[in-house]
């Protein structure tokens, strides 16, 4: 069985190599086959952005017959980003812009902690959030399958791990950023990791 990743998100393909590493399919991304370009993300929920990124790579790999037809071909996108109640659910969907375009991940995360320099550690509430789009190339099905990692911003950056903004992110349950774990246990507790858990199960039938 074949997935074929619909992100240009470096950091997420690392992601899911590591989760599919023990299962019997073959990843490839949209990288693989050429395609640079990216949908616009309209959508106001991660659950319509998700939709968008599908439909936009499902399209350009049907249209250019870009997969191996001797065996199953899936289509994997996924729309993620960190919810934080002190911000009114800010950056959400706007997670990969938030701030405008010139702001690295560095330059993001130090727009949130100023933001944030008057609020208490009581209120310092976050979310990861991630749904994933699964469909078969020829649209026969699909599924959504959505992960949570709920959490806390911290006063600083710590560790270089992960990307994003795992760096300020400290995951309920533990005593160090997102950014400071080492991968395996990311991917056990992530938002990506357990919407790729049920996508695992429904899909691989695996647990
Ligand atoms: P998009 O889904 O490509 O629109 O972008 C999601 C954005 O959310 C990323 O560029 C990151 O800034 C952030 N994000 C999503 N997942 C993670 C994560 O696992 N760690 C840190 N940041 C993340």
């Amino acid at each position: 069985m074949n997935i074929i990743l619909a992100t240009q998100n470096r950091g997420k393909v690392e992601e899911f190599n590591r989760i599919f590493l023990d299962y019997p399919v073959r990843l490839s991304t949209v990288f693989d086959y050429g395609i640079t370009h990216e949908p616009e993300e309209t959508g106001v929920t991660f659950s319509e952005n998700a939709q968008i990124k599908l439909e936009y790579y499902l399209k350009i790999i049907q249209k250019n017959k870009f997969y191996d037809s001797s065996t199953k071909n899936l289509l994997l996108a996924e729309d993620s980003g960190i919810e934080i109640k002190a911000l009114n659910g800010e950056p959400g969907v706007f997670s990969a812009r938030y701030g405008g375009e010139g702001l690295d991940s560095t330059g993001r995360n130090n727009l949130i902690l100023k933001k944030m320099e008057d609020v208490s550690s009581e209120n310092r509430k976050a979310r990861f959030v991630c749904c994933i789009k699964m469909a078969d190339i020829e649209m026969n099905f699909q599924y959504e399958f959505i992960g949570h990692c709920e959490g806390l911003i911290m006063n600083n950056i710590y560790g270089s791990n992960g990307f994003g903004y795992d760096p300020i992110f400290k995951p309920l349950g533990y005593n160090v950023s997102m950014g400071s774990l080492k991968p395996e246990v990311k991917d056990k507790i992530s938002h990506r990791g357990l919407a790729s858990k049920k996508l695992i199960k429904k899909i691989l039938n695996a647990r």
